[in-house]
């Protein structure tokens, strides 16, 4: 098996870093457009290999040569908003660099599954399915692992109990719209809803839904272990075929209301890439919540497009 990452930045490091450890893979290659960067990370990682006892062999450069006959790539090249810089120009800018990123990936490796990281995440993930033709169950977004990973540490504090007891679920696109379920969530088979009071749920769904601007705020920079960490979750379930149900970004066509878009959703993850949209059922608040977290993702695709044709007018 091997996994490309695009991007060998703060994500893009941290994926390569995880998959190697779990040695799930043969190669793990770094693309970045700083050569070195993206050698001198997977030479360090290599470097590591004899310490942490693994046998994925990892590269990096920016040739994308290196990647020939990838079975998964990840792609987190992309900007961070900087000052000065408006959404809009944040948007045409990663679309570019996810644009230009998927051709040259797409060329080498026609059977791969696409993973993609970059923000804004659920638009970013459209871009990369519409550039490279490939079937949609074979591209998807990361986003729904790391924020019921953010909402599970955030109950496990809260309740005093194991990370691995926690169960729950989540639609939505990556954003202040996600849509925590509290009546999905379990600790250890019993509803949170038995054990925490309404407001006290709501405060750390809230949390939830900000925790990536948490974090920015914490560090001036957007979070990287526990994004590294998802990305290379949903990598070893893809490896592994495990048939592992998770949320991500992926291709709607009707399921949960949403139709010709990326959203989060919840599916079963295998060798193929997406084997299926697990549909749970949702109450109308639950129902409207996601409808309104779609229109917010329509919204986005929509504002690339006239961008997009603005520019090419
Ligand atoms: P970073 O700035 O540390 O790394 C980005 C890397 O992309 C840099 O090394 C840069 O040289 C590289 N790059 C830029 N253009 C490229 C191109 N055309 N080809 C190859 N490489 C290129 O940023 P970080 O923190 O790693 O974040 C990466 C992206 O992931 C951002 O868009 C960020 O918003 C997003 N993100 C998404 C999350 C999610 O849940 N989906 C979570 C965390 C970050
Ligand atoms: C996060 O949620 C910024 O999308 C990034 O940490």
């Amino acid at each position: 098996m091997k996994v490309t990452v695009v991007g060998a930045g703060n994500v893009g490091a941290t994926v390569a870093e995880c998959v190697a450890r779990k040695d799930m893979a043969n190669e793990v290659v770094l693309i970045d457009i700083q050569e070195g960067v993206a050698q001198g990370k997977a030479l360090d990682l290599w470097e590591s290999a004899p310490i942490h006892q693994f046998d994925t062999t990892l590269t990096g450069g920016s040739d994308y040569a290196l990647t020939e006959g990838s079975d998964i790539c990840v792609i987190t090249a992309g900007l961070p908003r900087k000052p000065g810089m408006s959404r809009d120009d944040l948007l045409a800018k990663n679309a570019s660099i996810v644009r230009s990123v998927t051709e040259a990936f797409t060329k080498t490796s026609p059977n791969a599954i696409l993973i993609i990281v970059s923000n804004p995440l659920d638009v970013m993930t459209y871009v990369a399915y519409m550039t490279s033709g490939f079937p949609s169950h074979r591209v998807m977004g990361m986003a729904g692992v790391l924020d019921t990973a953010r909402y599970r540490a955030f109950l496990a504090t809260e309740l005093n109990v194991s990370v691995k007891d926690i169960q729950a679920m989540l639609l939505g696109g990556h954003g202040d719209t996600m849509v925590p379920l509290p009546r999905y969530t379990t600790i250890a088979g019993t509803p949170v809803t038995d054990l925490l009071p309404e407001s006290r749920i709501n405060e750390i769904v809230e949390r939830t839904k900000k925790g990536g601007g948490e974090i920015v705020g914490l560090m001036g920079t957007s979070a990287w272990y526990a994004p590294g960490a998802a990305a290379a979750e949903m990598c070893e379930a893809i490896i592994k075929d495990s048939n592992r149900v998770v949320p991500a970004a992926a291709w709607c066509t009707g399921e949960y209301g949403c139709d010709g878009m990326f959203i989060g959703v919840p599916v079963k993850l295998g060798r193929e890439g997406v084997k299926e949209i697990v549909e749970i059922e949702l109450d109308e608040a639950e129902q409207k919540l996601m409808q309104e977290s779609a229109e917010h993702v329509r919204v986005n695709v929509e504002a690339l497009e006239r961008i997009e044709a603005g520019a090419s007018a």
